[in-house]
């Protein structure tokens, strides 16, 4: 293979907050962390190349953006997810979680009810409840395979008894892993249209799509899907940039984009972090070969974890990710209640992992795992896994 994604860093003593934040999180420092989504897979050649270049000027002042950076994003997104985003509905905010904020903030009132589907990327919920909205649960439904899926009957019974005003979609879904298909997308869409509801579409995991899948942007339905929605997304997963805080929120309705700008702007954000700028232009026009190089790794990965558990740990059950690099497992066969499930990844396999009610009380006696790291990494997790399956089964 081209790209070495094998080589296992040490990436302790670097700021990490995956690695160098275990006793501030109260864990411990024995614990193999695949919990945040942040990759151990080092960035890109070109995008290290133009932050050596940045750092060599010994210039870091204020920057801002050009219509030329947004057609940057722009011509990603049409090359990868074969959408044409106009450049100019393009604002950049330091974060995707930061930008959902804003943009709840400009369209919508306090009180006003703002739906998510759980389980969910839980800053989701933080972010409508701490800026005073009241937060909908949808729960999304399974079958046996934990396969997920929307309960179209239940999300519009939801959206019009509790007169909701935003969903927010996540697409793929993290932590359940579904690529959501362009008729799930329009079903989902209809019916929130239907009933007056904005769409917030967090697409920050699209490059992590496999097999057959196919990432749909939402805003690629329809014109009206693209006018009554709000796109966001980052460079930061695909390229592992997140620390240099850089991400896109895209309004087609001037009306709703003048009004997140304004709440930006309010903020006393003005100008996009340089260090950002430039590993971003580096990602969005150099490494298309990289990301479809890392993410067949990654798929890998997946397929050994899955392999794995499925020979050697017959009571845990991952569900098959359709994309992103976050497998959610099923803990419940276990037998073990939510604290007696936490000591044994915690306690005794050494694994610092996302435990599943975080994400919503449906992932109870769930664990979410990030496998965008070397093989090894993940071999080491299975093993610190089945050795601690046998010592609880053997007790
Ligand atoms: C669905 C989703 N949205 C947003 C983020 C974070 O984005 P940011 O760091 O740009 O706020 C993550 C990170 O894991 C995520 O999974």
């Amino acid at each position: 293979m081209k790209y070495d994604f094998d080589t296992v860093y040490d990436r302790r003593n670097t700021n990490s907050l995956k690695w160098d934040f275990a006793a501030e999180r109260h864990h411990s420092e024995d614990e193999l962390p695949l919990w945040v989504a942040d990759m151990d897979l080092k960035a890109p050649e070109p995008i290290i190349r133009a932050m050596r270049d940045l750092t060599d000027t010994g210039f870091y002042g204020y920057t801002l953006d050009k219509h030329e950076d947004r057609k940057i994003v722009s011509d990603w997104l049409k090359r990868r997810h074969g959408h044409f985003f106009d450049p100019d509905d393009i604002l950049f905010t330091p974060g995707v979680v930061y930008g959902l904020t804003q943009a709840m903030l400009a369209l919508t009132d306090p009180g006003d009810a703002v739906m998510i589907s759980e389980p969910v990327y839980y800053p989701f919920g933080s972010l409508v409840r701490d800026n005073g909205r009241t937060l909908i649960r949808h729960v999304l439904s399974h079958n046996d395979n934990g396969y997920y899926y929307i309960n179209f009957e239940d999300f519009e019974t939801q959206i019009v008894r509790n007169n909701v005003k935003v969903y927010i979609l996540c697409s793929p879904h993290n932590p359940v892993g579904r690529v959501w298909t362009e008729s799930e997308l329009k079903k989902a869409g209809d019916i929130c249209f239907k009933h007056g509801v904005t769409v917030f579409s967090d697409e920050i995991h699209a490059d992590f799509v496999y097999e057959d899948n196919k990432h749909i942007p939402f805003a690629s339905i329809s014109p009206e899907f693209e006018e009554r929605s709000v796109t966001f997304t980052s460079p930061s997963k695909t390229f592992n940039i997140a620390g240099l805080q850089v991400a896109e929120v895209i309004a087609h309705d001037a009306k709703k984009r003048n009004a997140i700008r304004q709440a930006i702007s309010a903020t006393g954000y003005a100008e996009v972090s340089a260090a950002g700028f430039v590993a971003m232009k580096a990602a969005y026009t150099e490494c298309d070969e990289w990301v479809d190089s890392m993410v067949s790794y990654i798929y890998d990965n997946i397929r050994y974890m899955e392999g794995f558990i499925s020979s050697n740990l017959p009571t845990l059950h991952m569900t098959h990710p359709e994309g992103t690099y976050l497998p959610w497992v099923d803990c419940s066969g276990l037998g073990l209640d939510k604290s007696g499930l936490e000591d044994l990844i915690r306690n005794k396999a050494k694994l610092w992992l996302d435990a599943g009610h975080i994400f919503g009380t449906s992932g109870t006696l769930f664990q979410r795992f990030n496998v965008a790291c070397p093989r090894k990494t993940v071999e080491e997790a299975m093993d610190r896994l089945l050795k601690a399956v046998n010592e609880v089964n053997i007790q």
